[in-house]
């Protein structure tokens, strides 16, 4: 079903009010918007020099030992020219069998030199751009891909619903506190990696249903790793602790958190319409769940266990939602899914307040750690507009751009000079690139993924032949 219908920005704040979406407020002047997105924000020591942030956007375009391969380069230097002070680097494995795609990046000593380069091909691309990349801010984010890598599965706990839906066999072996220890220091190792490699910030990936966020819900895990909410976080305040020991404070430590996870989808055969697995109540799995009702966020814990990331040296957070692999409207509100997928079983627009809604308690909740938001995409043209009001309010610090990035490239500069987006070029959230993503029939056993509608030069062809295959 169709419901990006809205010409004008009055007709969508119609609907948003109508449905309830009452997080979701605009800007209207193009001037205010200009001035608000430009501005500066100091995270940590570093004063970065406007409001707008890419998000991590993996392109799965690597070569099979991990290196950045050409989409890779030519992503970043488009992104790097974008206008984006702060440019959030794709995930990025910190051990080879801990990747989600076998084309996923992965930092090891050998990818080292290329991914330096990738590093220096963004920000020289902003220096020639802009004649400086000084203020521009470019962490990587670390990744440990969990229930969700290949070829071989690393449970963390089993949640049976989540099991059943990632075909996850119940004696299916769990990761030991032993095995999980030395993969922290797997980070700490890929930390001092991505240091040589001229990274700032190193981003922990605690989202997405991969390792560290699996853990945040291991409620019924046995051990040091399992259980109370000190030991869901343990790998968290270890490896923020040792990164700190090996580095000190040079490296600044950020955080990709999923404050919200939601439970597994399944699409309705008669209507194609995602529906919730069934799933015990109450639910003790999750993270950000509310017990008796996971539909509903919960932000105790997450409240709790931000304010010890905090303690422990968090110094930026970016808020994501929700697990592509089971519940991809959580995460990205989306108007068309992935070939096969369900469609939303809710108006995108409550996803996208959602988004708001979470990021602005949590931002009011921590205002000494700027946030980054997410879930902008959907709104197309009037993102921007979304955005401007969401910081001049005080919800998120940085505007981050997932989807749209993809499509358009250059809408931080427009934004800043415009005070407006190009309704040519803007995301339509339309799914192509996800549908990519999970194309395994390549020699490489990947697709890359980019944006074929918008980028259509070099990705029609890309999606042709892997529809052909
Ligand atoms: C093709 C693609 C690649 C993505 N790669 C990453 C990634 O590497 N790390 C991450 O945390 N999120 C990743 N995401 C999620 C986005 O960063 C973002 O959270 C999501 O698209 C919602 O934001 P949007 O509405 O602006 O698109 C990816 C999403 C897509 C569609
Ligand atoms: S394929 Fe392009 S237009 Fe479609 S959702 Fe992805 S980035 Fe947006």
């Amino acid at each position: 079903m169709r419901h990006f219908t809205y010409r004008t920005l009055s007709e969508l704040q119609q609907e948003a009010d109508r449905i309830g979406a009452r997080h979701v407020q605009f800007e209207e002047d193009p001037e205010r918007i200009k001035s608000i997105l430009a501005r500066p924000v100091q995270v940590g020591g570093m004063r970065v020099g406007n409001s707008i942030a890419i998000h991590p956007m993996e392109g799965c375009d690597g070569t099979p030992d991990g290196l950045p391969d050409e989409l890779t380069f030519r992503r970043y230097e488009r992104f790097g020219s974008g206008g984006a002070k702060l440019i959030w680097f794709e995930a990025t494995a910190i051990r080879e069998d801990g990747r989600a795609n076998p084309r996923q990046l992965w930092l090891h000593e050998k990818s080292l030199p290329a991914i330096a380069r990738l590093l220096e091909t963004a920000l020289n691309a902003h220096r020639e751009a802009y004649g400086s990349a000084d203020d521009v801010l470019a962490p990587v984010q670390l990744t440990h891909s969990g229930r969700y890598s290949v070829p071989r599965r690393i449970i963390a706990h089993h949640n049976p619903v989540v099991d059943a839906k990632t075909n996850v066999a119940a004696d299916h072996p769990v990761i030991s506190d032993d095995e999980l220890e030395r993969i922290e220091d797997d980070f700490v190792e890929a930390a001092r990696l991505a240091s040589r490699a001229g990274f700032r910030a190193i981003d922990l990936k605690v989202t997405h249903g991969y390792l560290l966020s699996e853990l945040l819900g291991a409620r019924l895990r046995e051990g040091r790793y399992g259980g109370s909410l000190e030991n869901r976080t343990r790998m968290i305040r270890n490896v923020f602790g040792k990164v700190r020991a090996a580095l000190g404070k040079e490296m600044m430590l950020c955080m990709r958190l999923g404050c919200y996870e939601g439970v597994p989808y399944q699409s309705d055969p008669a209507t194609g319409v995602g529906v919730p697995l069934p799933y015990p109540a109450p639910y003790p799995y999750g993270f950000g769940n509310q017990a008796d009702d996971p539909l509903t966020e919960d932000l105790a814990e997450v409240r709790q266990a931000v304010g010890w990331f905090r303690e422990w040296g968090l110094e930026l957070l970016n808020v994501s939602l929700g697990v592509p692999y089971f519940n991809p409207h959580v995460g990205r509100p989306f108007e068309k899914p992935d070939e096969g997928n369900y469609e939303p079983p809710e108006h995108p627009l409550l996803g996208v307040d959602r988004h708001f809604r979470i990021a602005g308690e949590l931002q009011r909740a921590f205002p000494d750690i700027p946030i980054v938001g997410t879930g902008y995409s959907w709104l197309q043209v009037f993102a921007i507009n979304a955005a401007a009001r969401n910081i001049a309010d005080g919800n998120i610090r940085f505007y981050g751009a997932g989807r749209n990035a993809l499509a358009y490239p250059w809408f931080a500069r427009d934004a800043l000079e415009k005070g407006a987006f190009d309704g040519r070029q803007v995301c339509r959230t339309v799914t192509f690139c996800t549908y990519l993503m999970r194309q395994k029939h390549h020699p490489w056993g990947q697709y890359p993924t980019g944006c074929p509608p918008y980028d259509k030069e070099v990705y029609g062809p890309i999606i042709k032949q892997a529809r052909q295959r």
